[in-house]
């Protein structure tokens, strides 16, 4: 395991329950989103997948109706290897939950093509991600908010314990075999993760109180776990926690 960046030290915000947590993780991506259209008149977010982001989009869809949709920009921090209309696609459930009920421009959606070759849709994620904020090799995105889950292994996006992707350091987006489902994923690798302006983690039930206890408490295991290698070096690292999920701390 690469060992973490010297980086920003890690923020905490305990909410009640899961319901809490997706009401200030909304309000976190409308802050963001009005910083970042203020400053520079579009705001880049990465999504996630999974099951906690599910209630943080439905309020996303449903409550500010003053976003400029025009003006935001959809990624994807990783995908499974399935196509766009298959039920564990992280892009069918964002689109199910936020993007088919807002007016933001299919253009401005980079759905990460999973139907592809596993190595064909990294490659050509990597050249979008490239194309949109005008980078070359050696060069980092800049996402305004990163939006990041993690596992009851400590896992975050598709960066699982173990897997090759964790050494990547020169590309965006790659294909990684996960062993435990046999399969590959899409992900976004660990240099464009702390290269985000703002990471936010949102961790939700008892299940991850172990390794957020291991990650977050007084005596953290050193580079244990990939959610512990997301250290953005010139941002803010955030993680959103409901008391399920932090009672151990
Ligand atoms: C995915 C996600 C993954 C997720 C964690 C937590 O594709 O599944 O990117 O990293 O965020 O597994 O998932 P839950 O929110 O369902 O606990």
């Amino acid at each position: 395991m690469p060992q973490p960046p010297n980086s920003v030290r890690p923020e905490l915000v305990i909410v009640n329950d899961a319901a809490a947590l997706a009401r200030a993780a909304a309000q976190e991506f409308c802050r963001c989103a009005a910083d970042a259209l203020a400053a520079r008149g579009r705001f880049s977010v990465a999504l996630s997948g999974g099951n906690t982001p599910r209630a943080v989009n439905s309020l996303l869809a449903n409550e500010p109706k003053d976003l400029p949709w025009s003006k935001i920009f959809i990624f994807f921090g990783d995908e499974r290897h399935v196509p766009p209309d298959h039920p564990d696609s992280n892009y069918r459930m964002a689109n199910e939950t936020l993007l088919s009920r807002v007016p933001v421009p299919e253009s401005n959606v980079f759905r990460v093509r999973a139907e592809l070759d596993a190595n064909a849709a990294a490659d050509d994620y990597d050249r979008r991600l490239r194309e949109f904020f005008g980078i070359q090799i050696g060069a980092w995105p800049r996402f305004d908010l990163i939006l990041l889950g993690m596992g009851d292994d400590g896992h975050t996006a598709s960066l699982f314990p173990g897997s090759a992707a964790l050494q990547e350091q020169s590309r965006l987006a790659v294909a990684n075999w996960v062993e435990k489902f046999q399969s590959y994923r899409i992900t976004l690798t660990f240099p464009v993760l702390n290269h985000g302006a703002e990471d936010l983690f949102l961790v939700s039930g008892d299940s991850k109180s172990q390794v957020l206890r291991e990650i977050l408490g007084p005596a953290p295991k050193q580079a244990a776990y990939p959610a512990q290698m997301v250290r953005p070096q010139d941002g803010r690292l955030l993680w959103i926690a409901d008391k399920a999920a932090a009672h151990l701390l």
